[in-house]
């Protein structure tokens, strides 16, 4: 008898156990956050993790009554560590959002998976104007480098730069900025003798400036990818490019916030076109920044940490709107047409093709009370991805 009454409690136990395991399971809302937080790309993710955890510091953890966990995994921006790491995220942890994406390979190596899955796949980094068309579930909360290389290819002719070589970093964005640049600059009259790309692993950029060197055009025009700006300016410098009248121009990841403080006299006057600022004059973000300094031992946000940030918030917002009920597709139609104030500026996430419409600003390194800043001097207001041929 005694016996018997144990077994029923072990199983009433049982029993409640699991329902109540499944209880919590319901209520718990999963965002699988890959990120590359070692390696060559690891200032992208360590800037997007700070950015997202003050998205949740300032908004609280409990969304619709579902408790918003976050499941951070370093990919090293290896694409075939990222599809791995994203099956396991869906599979077993049955993630409700896959987000991050520090390079473009790895935003596409997971897409095949978001669509088999249902799941939004939310971008927060990689830029390249093809990766919301490699899934209906791609959402993107970065930028495209057709929108900020489009407005320097504007800019530069009509201030007295006719000549320019591009150097960029060799795949998907790099060939973007190169493409659009080159065919907008050339419409514009402008000559582009020579476009040198350089490799995105390991790169030495000293044999490429040296040809640009000898080939003396009014400006260089340069994409490298976050983290790699620092080197470029350096080996621009070494080689007296600058006394030598070349200018440098190119898109603002070459003048990365995260890096631009410590570059020196060398980045003073370099003119780049961008959607994000540390420096950009508004409340939103002067609370943003201040915010994101104060929790992260004074490192300045940076373009990523913008994408990481109002990714979480487009999160945040689809998941107030669906009650968590519905699942990924439910989801998906609630971050399509959003509309909100970023610290960059006014966003909107374009519902016909998930991809983020904002400004892109022409802006130029100055000293602002001993710091070296981006500062904005013109605006090109709503602008859509170039690249997008629907
Ligand atoms: C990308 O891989 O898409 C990428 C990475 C860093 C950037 C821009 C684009 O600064």
């Amino acid at each position: 008898m005694h016996k018997r009454t144990l077994l029923q409690t072990a199983a009433a136990l049982a029993l409640l156990g699991a329902s109540g395991l499944a209880m919590a399971q319901d209520n718990v809302f999963k965002i699988g956050l890959i990120l590359p937080m070692t390696g060559q790309q690891a200032t992208t993710g360590r800037q997007i993790e700070a950015a997202a955890r003050l998205w949740m510091a300032q908004n609280g953890d409990t969304v619709a009554g579902k408790k918003v966990q976050l499941i951070l995994k370093d990919d090293t921006s290896v694409p075939d560590v990222t599809r791995r790491l994203a099956q396991e995220l869906v599979v077993n942890e049955k993630v409700n959002v896959l987000a991050g994406f520090g390079i473009t390979p790895s935003a596409l190596a997971v897409a095949p998976i978001a669509t088999q899955s249902k799941t939004p796949l939310v971008v927060m980094a990689a830029a390249t104007s093809s990766i919301t068309e490699a899934s209906p579930y791609v959402v993107r909360t970065s930028f495209t480098l057709p929108q900020a290389a489009v407005a320097m290819a504007d800019w530069a002719p009509r201030n007295g730069i006719k000549n320019v070589v591009t150097l960029v970093t060799d795949y998907g964005p790099g060939l973007d900025a190169e493409r659009f640049f080159k065919s907008r600059f050339e419409f514009n009259g402008g000559k582009v003798p020579e476009a040198l790309r350089v490799p995105l692993r390991n790169p030495d950029f000293a044999p490429f400036l040296q040809k640009v060197r000898d080939l003396k055009p009014d400006a260089l025009f340069v994409f490298v990818p976050s983290g790699a700006g620092a080197a470029v300016m350096k080996q621009f410098g070494e080689r007296g490019m600058d006394k030598a009248g070349i200018r440098l121009i190119g898109t603002g990841d070459v003048t990365d916030d995260d890096q631009l403080n410590d570059m020196g006299d060398v980045a003073l006057g370099v003119v780049t076109s961008h959607h994000y600022s540390a420096y950009h004059q508004s409340a939103a973000n002067k609370k943003f920044v201040a915010e994101f300094q104060k929790a992260n031992k004074g490192m300045r946000p940076n373009f990523m940490a913008v994408g990481g940030y109002d990714g979480m918030r487009v999160i945040y917002e689809a998941l107030k709107k669906t009650g968590g009920k519905g699942g990924g597709d439910a989801l998906l139609a609630a971050m399509k047409g959003q509309i909100f104030e970023s610290p960059r500026g006014p966003v909107f996430i374009d519902a016909q093709t998930r991809d983020v419409v904002h400004n892109i600003y022409l802006r130029k390194v100055e000293k602002k009370d001993g710091q070296l800043h981006n500062v904005e001097f013109d605006v090109i207001k709503d602008v859509k991805d170039p690249g997008k041929t629907k």
